[in-house]
């Protein structure tokens, strides 16, 4: 049994084998895979996507689902119990435990107290959503049927944004990839993962606007910049340079997907919806069985047609 804590500690192998595994699982679904499992769904912070995908994941893999929807209102944590405490009960009635948490490094620490049952980190506070990135990788292998030697632009929140941290990790572990980074100044990427890119041997680059790269792009992951964090006139800046709409994608190249983690709010204008670079509604969906795919994976469960 092994925790998926953060992008780091997985293999290129371990992440091929999940890509792999969700594509199989996609194809064939397996209803019987999780009979009899157990698993815990703890979301301690907001989430459509990731706490829906992954009940949805256990349920048609034939497993059963407990836990708390509401950001942890009605668990005892309220009472004052501690999040040790509340994973320690927890982990003694289930087979898999998966947790968002506002609080960077709260994953790690659920790991420690749950008694050997794998935890999966559902995102912790800026710090890491690991299951995000491994359905960021299968829709990019579904779309572009490779890992390596593919242009990618995040846009964005980058300072911030967990996915775009824990994406650029991961492909940094596949050969010939190339990042473009397109962030307000304020949001720039963070210092040590452009060290880690360099020291991987990775080529990356800083821009302004996303229109000069567009036509060398594979993929153009889109994440959210917060209003909030800037003034009126600054924002109007921004939102020239860092929302996209259809026009801006005239010289993409016919493959080329727009992908974002969703939410959206205004980054992406809906009339790239109908363009055929939109993806990330299908990615979305691939939330349901990259994260079969894992839970299989970490409960060691042996999904045919795929070699471990
Ligand atoms: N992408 C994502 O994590 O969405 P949710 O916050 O809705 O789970």
């Amino acid at each position: 049994n092994k925790h998926i804590i953060s992008i780091p500690e997985l293999s290129r192998d371990e992440l091929a084998l999940i890509v792999a595994t969700a594509g199989e699982l996609k194809a064939r679904p397996n209803p019987t895979l999780l009979k009899n499992k157990v698993i815990a769904s703890c979301f301690f912070e907001a989430s459509t996507r990731t706490r829906l995908s992954f009940e949805t994941a256990i349920q048609r893999l034939g497993g059963s689902v407990i836990g708390f929807p509401d950001g942890g209102n009605t668990s005892s944590g309220k009472k004052g119990e501690t999040l040790a405490d509340s994973v320690r009960v927890i982990s003694s009635y289930v087979d898999g435990f998966v947790m968002r948490h506002p609080k960077e490094g709260a994953a790690r620490l659920a790991s420690e107290f749950s008694e050997g049952v794998p935890v999966v980190n559902g995102g912790d506070g800026a710090n890491q959503h690991p299951t995000q990135t491994l359905l960021d990788l299968f829709s990019i292998y579904e779309t572009q049927g490779r890992l390596d030697n593919l242009n990618i632009a995040m846009v964005g929140d980058l300072k911030y944004g967990r996915t775009v941290h824990s994406l650029t990790q991961a492909l940094s572990k596949f050969e010939g990839n190339r990042f473009f980074y397109i962030a307000p100044d304020a949001l720039a990427m963070p210092e040590h993962l452009l060290d880690e890119l360099t020291a991987a041997g990775h080529p990356y680059s800083l821009h302004s606007s996303i229109t000069d790269v567009v036509p060398e792009l594979d993929v153009l992951y889109m994440t959210r910049v917060q209003k909030e964090r800037f003034d009126e006139s600054e924002y109007a800046h921004i939102k020239a340079a860092f929302i996209l709409n259809a026009a801006m994608l005239r010289d993409a190249k016919p493959n080329m997907k727009v992908m974002h983690p969703l939410p959206r709010v205004d980054e992406i204008t809906v009339d790239v919806d109908k363009t055929p670079h939109a993806y990330y509604f299908e990615q979305a969906e691939n939330g349901v069985y990259a994260r079969e795919a894992l839970l299989a994976l970490v409960l060691n469960e042996q999904v045919e047609g795929v070699a471990q």
